[in-house]
């Protein structure tokens, strides 16, 4: 049955024109043009009908189905234009609220201490040198006077990686493999990861020292003395009392550890030093009656700790950025 397609039309056109959402526009459009949709059905009828009226029928079908398509186009455009401003408008942006800020990295404590303390020997017209990790027992050991089955190679705890390959636990050989290369006369410090078996509140499997080696003709404990009492200045940034108190290290003699006064009274020791025993230049062909020096090794985990009043060691290798950042 033809309908008046004039009617249809404008059936039509008013829905789409009250039509609210995307949705709600598609049902209208498979009402009309789908498969089984009104306009569709007009189509469908024109095969039987009269060859006189078709052509004008099919021109005002086709007519209106154009219509209807376009009216369906541009409403559908002006919907999806009102749903982006709608959801702008509800999710809005607000410019007030502070920006994400970007977190600055910095230098790690150590890593700016080892820098601290390079710089302040530099001044003080030291080198600086540096040495393997992985040592033998000859530079880590023997060359500073150590020899096999001595009492002291139980003093460090070592990490063995081959029969005669290890970590090294102390910087020291860096003033054998520095003698070995310069010759004497010789001033320099040495700073790096060593290594020892030890974990605790104050001990960690790896940690830094500063190793430092002075030879000359004529060189004495006070000049010793001398460096250390401005290194320490220098580097805890006020005149600290210092105390030598005799000790004992194969590679020095006399031999001795080195404490400061602290605020509340109490001696903190710092580092171990002497004077570089006769042995060890002799195991390298110097004549001990024509030159002599002195030597020192300080732990930098442990003067950090000392300077900032930090009681773990593990601190320093958590990895929290609160920490660390602390020392910018
Ligand atoms: N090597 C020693 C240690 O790791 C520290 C040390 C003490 C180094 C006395 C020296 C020194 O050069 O003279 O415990």
């Amino acid at each position: 049955m033809t309908v008046i397609l004039s009617d249809l039309l404008i059936t039509a056109l008013n829905e789409i024109k009250d039509s609210k959402t995307l949705a709600g526009l598609d049902d209208i459009r498979v009402h009309y043009l789908g498969k089984k949709g009104k306009i569709t059905a007009q189509l469908k009828l024109l095969g039987s009908m009269d060859p006189i009226e078709k052509p004008i029928f099919g021109q005002e079908i086709n007519t209106t189905k154009k219509r209807v398509e376009d009216e369906l186009q541009l409403k559908k455009a002006e919907l999806k234009k009102s749903t982006i401003a709608k959801n702008i408008e509800t999710s809005s942006i607000d410019v007030t609220l502070p920006g994400r800020a970007y977190l600055s990295g910095s230098i790690h404590p150590i890593t700016a201490t080892l820098m601290e303390i390079e710089s302040i020997f530099l001044s003080a017209g030291f080198m600086i040198k540096d040495g393997p990790e992985i040592e033998n027992e000859y530079y880590n050991f023997s060359a500073l006077n150590i020899p096999e089955n001595h009492p002291a190679r139980a003093m460090h705890d070592t990490f063995y990686v081959g029969s005669d390959l290890l970590l090294r636990t102390h910087t020291s050989p860096v003033q054998i493999r520095s003698m070995e290369k310069e010759g004497v006369p010789i001033k320099v410090i040495a700073p790096g990861k060593v290594y020892r078996r030890d974990s605790d509140l104050t001990h960690i499997p790896m940690f830094h020292q500063v190793e430092g080696l002075v030879i000359d003709q004529g060189i004495n404990f006070s000049h010793l003395k001398g460096i250390l009492h401005g290194f320490i200045n220098c580097f805890f940034e006020k005149e600290l009392e210092l105390r030598f108190r005799p000790s004992y290290f194969p590679f020095t003699e006399p031999s001795a550890e080195v404490d400061i006064l602290s605020e509340d009274g109490k001696w903190l020791e710092i580092l171990g030093c002497g004077m570089v025993h006769p042995k060890v230049l002799e195991n390298l062909d110097l004549d001990s009656e024509i030159y002599t020096g002195y030597a020192f090794g300080m732990g930098v985990e442990r003067l950090v700790m000392l300077k900032y009043d930090i009681k773990d060691i593990r601190v320093f290798y958590e990895n929290d950025l609160n920490f660390i950042s602390q020392f910018n």
